[in-house]
């Protein structure tokens, strides 16, 4: 008689179980555990240039807004009417003030409630002033534009624990968008980014795409719950044609240990791409439990000239990252799936993760 082959347990930290991958239960909590509890990226400041410029922006289960008033300032607002509740504006634009559709009551672009209709006749005595729209906080970090549900959160930068500093040189507010890309996935966010903090696969799945580059010497760096990655060229490969989009220009100011090609994580869903000539962020939003769907807008110097194909070695790359991701999905449901022995330094960062998302989901 064959016996089964013993589950050995898993590094210290991996905790996660297969549900946590594909249950609706779960995927309810993380929304209200996890998202509405950290700063969300909302997008780019370059989209609220003018006032009355807004962002729709979801953040765990709340519908939020972040607007650009006729003060100048920036407001992250609960995109929810106080009259019955409807979620109001569902694309980012322009409006000079914000109507719910339903039952036609205004508000400013700073939340106060302007016009109730029939308001002497239905609505006697009703207050404006008691019934603005409810305030999140909004804060910037160099052009990336954030959001909180809660108006009390702890400041950004207390928040990014240092990561803003390791990639401040960067400075993406003087970045022009040049691309976005969106890739539905059908695999839970977790693994899409667990995918992203794991070093060991660069030497395998990306044997081909990313071949150039130097894995055993990259430099990994926890930043609380966030992380950051740096690798060079290897020895003997052309700096100026490994990795490089033609056309784009360098972006100046930045050190040798800021090259070649970065990876980066701002817990939970927001990974960075970096490059000496483009800045990308990539967004990891839920979808469901078993999907999620990826945008990545790429930024460079604005006088760079966008190459035609000059992201095919993006796709190729999420290509791979995608179908790996996929692949952990399609087992996740599977009796023999389970997490074996980790790789000490290679797979830490996926470890961390999970360290940082059990302290939210009070595993
Ligand atoms: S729900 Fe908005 S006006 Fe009635
Ligand atoms: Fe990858």
């Amino acid at each position: 008689m064959t016996t089964q082959p013993t589950r050995l347990q898993p590094l210290e930290g991996y905790v996660l179980q297969p549900e946590h991958y594909y249950s609706q239960e779960w995927f309810d909590a993380e929304q209200k555990n996890l998202f509405n509890k950290t700063w969300v990226f909302a997008g780019l400041e370059a989209q609220l240039s003018e006032v009355g410029d807004y962002l729709v922006v979801q953040v765990g289960y709340q519908p939020m807004l972040v607007t650009r008033s006729k003060d100048g300032k920036l407001n992250a607002l609960h995109n929810v009417c106080r009259h019955r509740g409807a979620k109001m504006l569902t694309e980012c634009g322009r409006v000079q003030g914000i109507s719910c559709p339903y039952h036609a009551w205004r508000y400013d672009l700073t939340g106060e409630l302007t016009h109730v209709p029939q308001q002497t006749t239905q609505f006697p005595g009703l207050e404006t002033r008691d019934w603005g729209l409810l305030k999140g906080s909004v804060a910037l970090w160099d052009g990336l534009v954030f959001v909180h549900a809660d108006p009390d959160a702890q400041p950004l930068s207390h928040w990014f624990a240092g990561l803003d500093k390791r990639l401040a040189r960067f400075r993406p507010s003087r970045l022009r968008e040049i691309n976005v890309s969106v890739y539905p996935i059908k695999a839970n966010w977790k693994f899409f980014v667990e995918n992203h903090i794991d070093w060991l696969h660069l030497y395998y799945l990306h044997s081909s795409s990313l071949k150039d580059f130097a894995h055993d010497t990259g430099e990994l760096t926890q930043h609380g719950p966030h992380w950051t990655s740096f690798e060079n060229v290897r020895d003997g490969q052309d700096s100026n044609a490994a990795g490089r989009r033609p056309g784009l220009k360098e972006i100046p100011g930045l050190h040798a240990d800021d090259a070649f090609i970065g990876a980066h994580l701002i817990f939970p869903n927001l990974a960075l791409l970096t490059s000496p000539t483009s800045f990308a962020t990539v967004n990891v939003q839920p979808t469901g439990p078993e999907t999620c769907e990826v945008e990545i807008r790429t930024l460079a110097m604005p006088e760079s000239v966008v190459p035609k194909n000059g992201f095919k070695e993006l796709d190729q790359v999420m290509g791979e990252d995608c179908s790996a991701v996929e692949r952990l999905q399609q087992s996740v449901r599977s009796s023999a799936f389970s997490v074996g022995p980790m790789a000490k330094r290679w797979e830490e960062p996926i470890v961390k993760f999970q360290q940082s998302y059990c302290g939210f989901m009070g595993l």
